[in-house]
């Protein structure tokens, strides 16, 4: 009876996970770690906090009784994440962060330069701050003796991967996210890397998802020599957690730190709107659409500690239903990170807009909920062609589909019904890939707490399409004001 693990390297913690050949979780550990945002837009992380985390989650694993039937390992993270290294994968800085958008001018510039239709072709997507490249740009401009000394590059997981086996491999998935990857093809763009003067060297060789890399060489002896699965980035090992349907029938939506709206394709088309990623999925026959909002459970916890520290988080949620959909007329723009998809704006700002001395906390809260919603809504919207009517389900996960409250806004908003499984988290999604890659049975979700499934409520559906229309056109208006007046940050 095999055991699988599964190393997500998160933007707060790290976790690890083992499941049993039921796909259950049997031992879980976190270690939890601080982001550095020295300033307004930048995030940093030190990766040596990762990989002390790792050392300590794998020592807790060495104790668990049944570490010896553990046949695999896989590795997931935050997407985009990056890492600039010597040869001998030490960092040279602290990893820009995905949520960082101190890079965002170098993609303005990419496409005045290159034109959407020639870096489409290229490489699937259109530049946005998150992207790898952009932060490499951005160092070789402002870092030069750094930049000089760069023998290496990898994405979060990827780094931590290839420190524990001494390999250097990056997968197709977050090899989609540094805008130097062919996606269509799901191989390094060696053209563009040598148009934009970024040697190939500095990338590790990419490889599918389920695939193996090499063995455990840092860890405890009862873990030594692990095989050891390449992973994927945390949005699509969560997808192989929850099998989303691959059909295009159902997308999924995560209430994580970022929010995101995330659709299966078997063709890789690029999405019309800028803001939408084509990345390939952690199965070589597919690729994915994805929009992201950067602060949705981040809105949420930023209100929590803001306003209601030490209050439990689930007593302050129950607030929220005391108040009317729509919130009173209270509107909350969750761009407290800036903004992805739809507006690719790192100068969009979080904003309350509409409050009048009759409201209360309870409308504050309801209308940061919906806001991140409307925002969810807004990027799904532009990833909506025709075949989006084959759409009949979302598959929600994230800690924030934890709060049913939340889950019954994203059906009545999206106005379609939602499953919410037990929240396996992206952990699980690698351990699986880690099975996967050895050639195991596909092993069924765990079963433990069943997914429950919302339906939309008729009475908040008829509110709710206007409400969105809505915050779309004030979302629209606020991102001209705010590109217009660089002041404003
Ligand atoms: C996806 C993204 C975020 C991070 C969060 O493009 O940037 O969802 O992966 O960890």
């Amino acid at each position: 009876m095999g055991c699988y693990m599964g190393i997500d390297v998160g933007t707060g913690a790290l976790k690890a996970v083992i499941i049993d050949e039921t796909g259950e979780v049997c031992w879980s550990h976190q270690v939890s770690y601080d982001t550095d945002a020295p300033m307004p837009g930048r995030a940093e992380q030190h990766p040596e906090l990762w990989l002390k985390a790792y050392d300590e989650a794998l020592y807790a694993a060495s104790k668990y009784s049944r570490i010896g039937d553990v046949r695999s390992i896989g590795f997931t993270g935050q997407m985009h994440t990056t890492v600039v290294t010597s040869r001998t994968l030490h960092a040279l800085r602290p990893a820009i962060l995905w949520s960082d958008t101190r890079a965002s001018d170098y993609g303005t510039e990419l496409r005045q330069t290159y034109g959407d239709r020639y870096l489409r072709r290229l490489t699937g997507n259109l530049p946005l701050s998150n992207f790898s490249l952009l932060r490499l740009l951005w160092i070789r401009d402002h870092e030069p003796d750094i930049y000089r000394q760069i023998e290496a590059v990898a994405v979060a997981k990827d780094w931590l991967r290839d420190v524990v086996t001494g390999t250097r491999f990056a997968d197709v998935t977050d090899a989609s996210g540094t805008f130097l990857f062919d996606v269509p093809h799901r191989q390094w763009s060696g053209f563009w890397m040598q148009e934009m003067d970024i040697p190939t060297y500095w990338w590790g060789a990419s490889v599918e998802s389920a695939t193996i890399v090499g063995a455990l060489c840092r860890a405890p002896n009862e873990m030594q020599g692990l095989p050891v699965a390449a992973g994927a980035g945390d949005q699509e090992a969560s997808s192989v957690g929850t099998k989303l349907s691959l059909d295009g029938d159902q997308i999924g939506v995560s209430l994580g730190t970022s929010g995101v709206v995330f659709w299966p394709r078997d063709t890789p088309q690029p999405a019309d709107h800028p803001s939408i990623h084509m990345f390939c999925y952690a199965d070589p026959n597919y690729w994915h659409w994805m929009g992201v909002t950067q602060s949705a459970a981040l809105s949420l916890q930023w209100y929590h500690e803001t306003f209601f520290p030490g209050v439990p988080l689930a007593t302050m949620l129950r607030d929220a239903e005391s108040s009317p959909v729509g919130a009173r007329g209270l509107q909350f723009f969750p761009y407290l990170n800036g903004e992805r998809a739809p507006l690719n704006n790192p100068k969009a700002q979080g904003t309350f807009m509409g409050i009048r001395s009759d409201l209360g906390r309870s409308d504050m809260l309801r209308a940061v909920l919906e806001g991140v919603v409307y925002s969810l809504a807004h990027a799904w919207r532009m990833m909506s062609t025709p075949d989006a009517s084959r759409v009949h389900e979302i598959v929600a996960t994230g800690g924030g589909a934890q709060s049913t409250v939340w889950i019954q806004m994203i059906a009545d908003v999206f106005q379609l019904p939602v499953r919410v499984v037990n929240d396996p988290g992206a952990a699980v999604g690698a351990a699986l890939l880690g099975a996967q890659a050895i050639g195991e049975p596909c092993l069924p979700v765990s079963t433990s707490h069943p997914s429950a499934q919302i339906f939309i409520d008729p009475h908040a559906q008829s509110h709710y399409p206007d409400l969105a229309d809505n915050y779309m056109s004030w979302a629209q208006a606020l991102d001209k004001l705010w590109r217009s007046n660089p002041g404003t940050l």
